[in-house]
């Protein structure tokens, strides 16, 4: 019997009493993804495991992703670690420091977008260096039964170079992003392959356009959706502490990774992804 406890209004769910050093029954794991189908992200309080626990525990959900399209911020030797990291190296600043700081679903600009991911908080600033979520499928249902109709069938197109930190990254770097994740459509609304539910699917710096409208005509409607779906109602923010372990379903959340903390202070935190069932087309541009 797991035991839970409830992160926020509309979504996410604690469980308690679990640890993640050992290896847990296969009851248990079927436990903890119907949690995480239905809450959209599972938190871990308290775990102090080493990155083979951490990709055992990561393997029972899925496929690792290997991060070929993020290989600028993968563990160097571990190519399913992802490195989300302030901390320079060799003098040089972090290539993940700016990382994830936009709302975003990981990969939706890609045709490949994961199932999820567990990320572990191991280097935390004293203050801050806290993580906002969004539940996409209580946004969903939250838009009239008429709007919900108008958008069901839509595909809008998702362009990694819209982050607009991208200006303060190495440009060899972007140049190597550009080249492996072209523009991608995606469906406005996806639907979640596991509980059925039907979310939002888009974010405000990476999704550009309606297919099939120019961007004059999309922008009203992308931008009311985007402001819609990160209403206050919808989100939980998370205030890490050392050794969590949280886990989101990326088909049914989107993060932000808030620069709430001093310049200069460490974090630094480790993720796995699940691989995913494919989404989305390649557009090759950014146009209706
Ligand atoms: C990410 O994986 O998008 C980064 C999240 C975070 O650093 O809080």
């Amino acid at each position: 019997m797991v035991r839970t406890r409830r992160l926020s209004h509309a979504f996410g769910v604690e469980v308690l009493g679990v640890d993640l050093r050992e290896t847990l029954p296969d009851a248990t794991i079927a436990t903890l993804r119907g949690l995480w189908n239905d809450h959209g992200i599972v938190l871990f309080r308290g775990q102090d495991i080493t990155v083979d626990q951490h990709l055992a525990f990561s393997r029972r959900f899925g496929t690792l992703d290997r991060h070929d399209t993020l290989k600028p911020f993968r563990h160097a030797e571990n190519p399913e670690l992802l490195v989300l990291s302030t901390i320079p190296v060799d003098g040089k600043p972090s290539a993940s420091e700016n990382v994830g700081r936009h709302w975003h679903s990981d990969l939706s600009y890609t045709t490949r977008p994961p199932l999820g991911s567990l990320f572990h908080a191991q280097i935390l600033p004293e203050i801050g260096g806290d993580t906002l979520f969004a539940s996409m499928g209580a946004a969903y249902d939250a838009l009239s039964a008429k709007l919900r109709s108008i958008i069901d069938g839509l595909e809008a197109v998702h362009d990694y170079m819209g982050v607009e930190n991208m200006k303060k990254r190495d440009p060899a770097l972007v140049a190597e992003l550009r080249k492996a994740n072209p523009p991608v459509a995606q469906p406005l609304v996806r639907v979640h392959e596991e509980s059925g539910r039907k979310c939002l699917y888009l974010s405000e710096q990476m999704t550009k356009v309606i297919v099939g409208m120019s961007e004059r005509e999309s922008a009203p409607l992308l931008r009311f959706l985007f402001e819609h779906s990160v209403d206050p109602l919808f989100t939980y923010r998370h205030q890490w502490a050392r050794h969590d372990l949280l886990m989101w379903d990326n088909r049914s959340t989107m993060h932000l990774a808030l620069s709430d903390f001093a310049p200069g202070a460490h974090r630094y935190c480790v993720r796995s992804t699940i691989v995913g069932t494919p989404s989305g087309r390649v557009v090759g541009a950014v146009a209706g």
